[in-house]
Formats: structure tokens, sequence, C-alpha cells
């Protein structure tokens, strides 16, 4: 039995397995390495993370392999149909980072409504002024509409916190169809993305959808960088048709397009959603929980792909 892990991971993945099949090898390196990397030839299991595509080629590769535990919630980095047609459970790490990334999407509304970078960076540069009437204006919060688009267990936790703040809240689903986006667009003060990425939301936010968003309106994604086109946000913050954006995830990370680096009014992190110490910790231990739930022939709850048959 040997279990592969691609990175290394805040629990003692070694210690659990040796637990339950004291033969194992369990291979953790001491930080990410990348699938391509790995020794995967007699794996039964591999933790991979979402940098990791998981696909064809790498079941070529691992010919015993009988579970994925991707260690984020998103799994389009994996080819759901090329591993279930192979027989490979796949799992991801729902709910434990529902919380944190809702923090995180709501932390980045703030510091784009309150320009919150810029008065950092003029703090730091030494040229600040003093006190002014009309120094950094912001968007308010209280009493605007926020458009979440995706309303599963993360959109809703961005609901509940925006209700909080006296918020309205909208929301929309990829499945509800052009329109229904298109018109929660129109209406919202601050669109808060938490859709997974599928062909159908590629690009949901596009050079069109922009332009139906009102002059104070403010852009918030947490969910996957291809689900913007970053050159047609670009365009619409240089031109100051929206008034802020901010961007945890990126279309082709880790580059960050240097038009990206170079637009006003947008926040940017470096994909940290989920990085809570809570966070990662239980979604370490998901995996674990996926790897030896599928390697003694259990089903784990978190399965990607259902209609895979788990072998005893
Ligand atoms: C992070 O982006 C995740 O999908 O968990």
């Amino acid at each position: 039995m040997r279990v592969v892990c691609t990175s290394s991971l805040p629990i003692d993945l070694g210690a659990e397995v040796l637990t339950r099949f004291p033969d194992a090898r369990v291979d953790v390196p001491d930080r990410w390495i990348g699938i391509e990397r790995c020794d995967l030839h007699d794996a039964d299991a591999l933790v991979c993370l979402l940098m990791d595509r998981i696909d064809a080629a790498v079941l070529a590769r691992a010919p015993r392999l009988r579970v994925v535990a991707n260690c984020a919630v998103g799994f389009d980095n994996i080819d759901v149909p090329a591993l279930t047609a192979a027989g490979v459970a796949i799992t991801n790490t729902p709910d434990v980072l529902t919380e944190a990334t809702a923090e995180l999407a709501f932390a980045l509304m703030m510091a784009a409504a309150r320009r919150l970078p810029e008065g950092e960076a003029l703090v730091r540069s030494g040229r600040w002024e003093g006190w002014r009437l009309d120094q950094l204006l912001g968007v308010q919060l209280l009493g605007k509409t926020l458009g979440i688009v995706g309303m599963g267990r993360i959109g809703q936790a961005m609901a509940r916190r925006a209700q909080g703040f006296g918020m309205t809240v909208i929301g929309a689903r990829s499945s509800d169809g052009p329109a229904a986006i298109d018109e929660l667009f129109a209406r919202a003060d601050v669109v808060s993305l938490h859709c997974p990425l599928t062909p159908e939301t590629r690009h949901l936010v596009n050079r069109e959808r922009l332009a139906r968003m009102k002059p104070s309106a403010i852009l918030v994604n947490t969910a996957r960088g291809g689900c913007v086109d970053e050159g047609a946000l670009v365009e619409a913050l240089t031109a100051g048709r929206i008034f802020a954006a901010a961007l945890d995830v990126y279309e082709r990370e880790p580059e960050i397009d240097a038009r990206l680096r170079a637009c006003p009014r947008l926040v940017l992190a470096p994909h940290i959603g989920s990085a809570t110490t809570e966070a990662r910790t239980q979604m370490a231990q998901l995996c674990a929980d996926g790897v030896l739930a599928v390697l003694s022939g259990q089903r784990p709850g978190n399965l990607v792909n259902p209609q895979v048959v788990i072998r005893g």
C-alpha cells in the first residue's frame, strides 16, 4: 500500500495511515513539489493541491490508483470523467473552508469599498499630509445590495455576513441562465463570485457584464480566476466604468498579468481564501479521512464522483 502526497501537510498523514495500515509507505515531501515530480507507479492513493492537474496523463503513470484527495473544495484541476472512467474515487474539502473563504471575500469587499490598499500605500510612502475632507472617499455598504453569483455554501455564508452589515442580498446560480446573471449585475452594488469554474462560468464576468454594472459598483472574486475576463476587468477599472474590484484568484496562477498589477482601484490577494490555520488543518484532515476511507473499502462523505465503485 502506498500513499503519495504532492505537498507537505499541516497534519501527520504518515502517522494516520500507518495506524490503519502498518505496512504502508507514505511519501510526504517537505513542501509542494507538484504532481510531475511524484513517483506514482505503485501509488494507491494521492493527496494533491489545486495547482496539480490530475488527468489521463497522470492516470497513465498511476495504474494502481484508487483515490485522489484534492486539498481544495474546487476540483476544476481534475479531469473528473477520466478518473471516474478509471474507477478512481475523488474527494474534495467542502464545509471546512466555507467560513474562512466568506471572511476573506468580505474582507476584500470592505478593502475595495474603503480603498484600504491605497490608504496603506499612502501612509507607507511617507507622503501623507494629514486628514482631508475629500481624501480616499469610498463607498458605504450599509443599505447597499450585494449580488452573489453561486448561492452554495460559501455564497450563503457571504450572504449571512452581508445581512449583518445591513446589506440587501440577491443571488443567482449560473444554472439560472444568462438573463438572471445579467439582471444581478445591473442591480447589485457589489457582485461577489462564489461559483465553481465550469465551461458555463468561464468568463462569466466579461466586457458586457461589466458594462451592465453601476459606475459605483464593486466586483469581488474569491472563486476561480477563469470566471473573470481579466483584460475586460482592467479596461473597466482603468476607464473608471466601475468603482473597484478585488481579486483573490487569477486566470493563470501564479502568473499575474502586468496590467492587473498596474491597475487602479484593484485589491489583489494571493489566493488565500481558505488560508486560516483552522481551515487548512481541517482540509488536510478531510483528505486523510477520504484516503483512509477508500483504502478501507468505505465511501467517504465528500466523494466528488459518487458513481465510482469503491472496492473493498
Ligand atoms: C480553494 O481555492 C479551494 O477550492 O479550496
